[in-house]
């Protein structure tokens, strides 16, 4: 991969994106929202169609010039359809949190009420936190999960939709290891009258292939992200039922964005069309088989998983009783210092700060992009153990280093 033309024009951008891609040939992203796209995909999003405008949709936009748009669009929402079978789908949201904006712009008016999962639980900001539009605009109550399993508590959830009266009860999560029973929080949507959406963020690819089941057709909007476990480059997604979707079409635009990013919605089109391989349904089943291989290596050392494991892409470790002294940036610190990058993260109960918390989030899509399968990811896991458990020795983490840059070549990227 060369960035030649680039360095014609600007060598201080060239030098920093060759320092990204050496980075991220060098190490491995073990963060839970992150994977590798293809060459294909990265070609879409740096192509020609970053110069057109088309405001509107295919065959009704407000711009001349939109042929080509309109069939690359049009091949996004078809594929996207075929994916997850939903009756209508945008594809223009820029990203996962102006999907969720647009889901809210479409039927809640200001001062409505949202009922979703505590960030510290693993939810996300645009789920109502307070330092997030949603937080501020509407009135915000959350669930947690149980303090002693680590699962959603769904009676709970019902109890709680009672008791608040939510409009809208959001499901789908940043940092949740268990699958969704979408049924049982559709059951305590209806019970209270309110909508439902599933904000499948981090599992649209588990979705898409069947490894996870699916919230389409059951809550009555999906939202996504399309650079987390599918690898369609960065951006969102809304899927709905036919009787929402002019709604949800208006609110993404007019509503909430301008022009589409026809270049990120040629990488989707791409990048759905390869989830659409049979190649992607064996990936979707090796991520979470890695996960569950690289939970039971940290079990086996003694960490604690918050749920005792994973069912998904994710494992979210809480180190304060196997470690103590060791805070999740501790760890990531250190593993970063050993060229494995992932995110300190809040567990439930947390008892530290969001900006020291007491766990990590280890998440397994971009290592299986890159070609790993259960020894593999088992071998990683004693490293990133190693590393836990030694992170004051200097000696230990470039050990670890020199292994992760022997294995960065045995598992390459953009070669
Ligand atoms: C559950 C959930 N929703 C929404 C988002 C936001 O996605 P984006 O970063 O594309 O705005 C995330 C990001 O990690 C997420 O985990």
């Amino acid at each position: 991969m060369e960035f030649d033309q680039i360095r014609e024009a600007d060598t201080a951008v060239a030098n920093a994106m060759e320092g990204e891609l050496s980075r991220q040939q060098e190490t491995f992203s073990l963060i839970a929202s992150e994977n590798y796209v293809s060459e294909a995909v990265l070609a879409g999003q740096g192509s020609p169609l970053t110069n057109k405008y088309a405001e509107g949709y295919p065959g009704e936009r407000y711009y001349a010039g939109c042929e080509y748009v309109d069939e690359i669009e049009q091949l996004a929402i078809d594929r996207a359809t075929e994916l997850w079978g939903a009756d209508h789908v945008n594809v223009q949201p820029h990203s996962g949190t102006q999907a969720n904006m647009a889901v809210y712009l479409a039927v809640l008016e200001p001062g409505d009420k949202i009922l979703s999962l505590d960030l510290n639980h693993g939810g996300h900001l645009s789920h109502g936190h307070h330092v997030n539009f949603a937080g501020q605009l509407f009135e915000v109550e959350h669930y947690e999960v149980d303090a002693d399993t680590g699962y959603l508590d769904y009676e709970s959830i019902h109890e709680h939709a009672e008791r608040f009266e939510p409009d809208i009860i959001v499901s789908g999560f940043s940092a949740y290891p268990r699958e969704v029973e979408w049924e049982r929080i559709q059951e305590a949507a209806d019970a209270v009258d309110a909508y439902h959406l599933a904000d499948i963020a981090h599992i649209t690819g588990l979705v898409a292939a069947g490894v996870h089941e699916s919230p389409v057709g059951v809550a009555d909007f999906a939202t996504g992200s399309t650079h987390k476990t599918i690898r369609a480059g960065r951006g969102g997604i809304i899927m709905c039922d036919e009787e929402y979707a002019d709604d949800i079409d208006s609110a993404v635009f007019p509503g909430s964005q301008g022009g589409p990013l026809a270049h990120n919605i040629a990488g989707k089109a791409v990048g759905f069309g390869e989830a659409l391989t049979p190649a992607f349904q064996s990936y979707a089943e090796q991520v979470v088989a890695n996960a569950k291989a690289l939970g039971d290596v940290l079990t086996d050392k003694g960490l604690s998983l918050v749920s005792g494991g994973t069912d998904t892409h994710l494992l979210l470790v809480d180190l304060r009783e196997s470690h103590p002294d060791v805070t999740g940036s501790d760890a990531e610190d250190a593993l970063a210092d050993a060229n494995l990058i992932l995110n300190a993260n809040t567990v439930p109960g947390e008892t530290r700060s969001a900006f020291d918390p007491s766990g990590v989030r280890i998440g397994t899509p971009g290592i299986t992009t890159r070609g790993f399968d259960e020894a593999a990811t088992r071998e990683l896991g004693e490293l990133i153990y190693e590393v836990i458990d030694n992170v004051d020795d200097d000696s230990v983490i470039e050990s670890v280093r020199s292994r992760v840059e022997e294995l960065s070549r045995e598992y390459p990227l953009y070669e």
